[in-house]
């Protein structure tokens, strides 16, 4: 098997000898690329912001802006990654190195290298487009969407300390469109690189990338202790902060068959290792309680790296996919060497961080059911708006017929030591009139439910009143219902 290597600025660089937890960011920097910053090494800050070739879904290859300090360096093996150096020059400055410039949106500098490559992935969107100009005046724009269609969620996992955010937002939304013979505009029209198989030992680790799905289900199997990775952005921040190691990794973000899409007459199947920022695209709004979640998931920088393999695969009572995917009676496909199996996520958890998934079996795809239900919410309190975790979160699937509740499931996060259904809440709800005076009832239920704690980010307490309040605010968001949804 070749040695591997990475694409860096158009230079091929060799990856031989890489320890296994060396992330992108360690290794950028050792090799003197030091725009590439670290400020949190937790996937908050975007200071190591980076652009990697990966699928695209409206062209071949899109730039997708990733957490250097998130990814371990040899899951990059064949890949193309360019850094700020990689964009421009002083004496040559890329658009959007320029916009920064020119409209003053750098101060210290510290984190514009980051806000630079999540700015440029969105300048290099293939579906970026700017808005028409109105009849009565310039194309509209909002707080959030330029006249340029610059979704400025784009730099959503980017922080600043000290320059303040509105020139960096005139900058993004100053920008034009990339140039016809901009070299990085060009290569979004070929294929992306190929993924090759890689095997690395060395320091008493291994690392993995299966080529096919029968090859990491035979690893595994062999090596159950081994550790499965997609998009590490758990697993990085394991690494970086508690000083996780793991003997053996099995990298599974690129499996074909983990990255599968398909709408039938019955479901809507998700692969588990397509990236949420995917997902969201893949879905063009047919499931809409996700599209309520997602914008409330981290950052898009974490979106473009995270996968729903990962937020169900860690187990965590505070993952925000499984209460979405409660409400909508999903359920999980389970591969293993000795063939599939399907699981009701409702039955999946068992405890904390603990499930029915058995040793040498990995989370194949996501099936949400159709039809799904007619009336959806999703709910996040967090102590940030973007780029955090949940204290609590509630997600609603209702049918409501002749101003009746016909059927209700109710998905929880982040009060009980897994994510669960809110079933005395759905009882308190089914077969009785959508109306205040039962909402008002099936609140109090619902501030019961679970056994919420008190931690770092909330209180008990407040995790029972923000669940009764999720219930109050979605009714009276709903007052009118609709009937059942196809
Ligand atoms: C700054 C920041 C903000 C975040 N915000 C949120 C948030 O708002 N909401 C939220 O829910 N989470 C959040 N997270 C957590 C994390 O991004 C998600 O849990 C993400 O979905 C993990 O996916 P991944 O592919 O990166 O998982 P990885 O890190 O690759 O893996 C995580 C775990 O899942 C296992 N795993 C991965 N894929 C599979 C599979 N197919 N089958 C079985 N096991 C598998 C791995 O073995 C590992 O144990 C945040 C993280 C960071 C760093
Ligand atoms: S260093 Fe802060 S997100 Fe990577
Ligand atoms: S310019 Fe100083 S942190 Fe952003």
């Amino acid at each position: 098997m070749p040695s591997p290597t990475a694409t860096v600025n158009g230079q091929v660089l060799s990856l031989s000898g890489v320890d296994l937890h060396t992330t992108v960011l360690d290794w950028l920097r050792s090799r003197g690329l030091l725009g590439c910053k670290e400020g949190c090494a937790e996937g908050e800050c975007g200071a190591c912001s980076v652009l990697v070739a990966r699928p695209g879904i409206s062209s071949p290859t899109r730039w997708t802006a990733l957490n250097a300090c998130l990814l371990p360096v040899l899951t990059l093996d064949g890949q193309e990654l360019i850094t700020a150096e990689g964009l421009g020059a002083p004496d040559a400055l890329h658009p959007v190195q320029r916009e920064m410039a020119v409209r003053g949106g750098s101060q210290c500098g510290y984190c514009t290298p980051g806000f630079v490559c999540s700015m440029a992935a969105e300048f290099y969107r293939p579906d970026r487009v700017p808005a028409e100009p109105s009849e009565t005046g310039p194309a509209p724009s909002d707080h959030l969407h330029g006249p340029n269609g610059f979704d400025l969620h784009a730099l959503s996992g980017n922080l600043c300390r000290c320059t303040g955010y509105r020139p960096i937002r005139d900058a993004a939304f100053a920008l034009g469109a990339p140039a016809d013979d901009d070299r990085i505009a060009t290569r979004r029209d070929q294929p992306p690189p190929p993924v090759p198989g890689t095997r690395v030992a060395g320091g008493g680790a291994r690392f993995a990338r299966p080529a096919a799905l029968t090859e990491a289900l035979n690893l595994i199997a062999e090596h159950p202790g081994a550790l499965l990775v997609a998009g590490s952005t758990d697993w990085g921040v394991d690494v970086n902060l508690r000083a996780a190691r793991a003997a053996f990794v099995v990298a599974i973000d690129r499996l074909p068959e983990l990255r599968t899409f398909r709408v039938d007459s019955d479901a809507v199947e998700i692969g588990a290792a397509l990236t949420l920022s995917e997902a969201e695209e893949l879905l063009d709004g047919h499931v809409p309680l996700l599209d309520q979640l997602f914008p409330q998931f981290a950052s898009r920088l974490i979106r473009n790296g995270a996968t729903m393999g990962g937020n169900l695969g860690t187990g965590s009572p505070i993952g925000d996919t499984a209460p979405a995917l409660l409400a909508l009676d999903a359920s999980l496909i389970l591969a293993s060497a000795n063939g599939e199996r399907e699981v009701l996520l409702a039955d999946y958890f068992t405890g904390y961080r603990r499930s029915v998934r058995l040793p040498g079996e990995l989370i194949r795809a996501v099936r949400i059911p159709l039809p799904q239900p007619g009336l959806v919410g999703f709910s996040k309190v967090a102590k940030r708006r973007f780029d955090d975790i949940s204290s609590v979160a509630v997600a609603f699937g209702l049918d409501v017929e002749d101003g009746v509740v016909r059927r209700a499931r109710i998905g929880l996060g982040g009060v009980a030591a897994t994510p669960l259904r809110a079933r005395a809440t759905e009882d308190a709800l089914t077969g009785r009139p959508w109306t205040a005076e039962t909402v008002r009832a099936a609140a109090d239920v619902m501030a019961a439910e679970g056994t919420p704690l008190d931690d770092h980010r909330a209180s008990a307490r407040y995790r029972s009143a923000m669940l009764r309040q999720a219930l109050l605010k979605f009714h009276a968001q709903h007052e009118t219902p609709l009937e059942v949804g196809a």
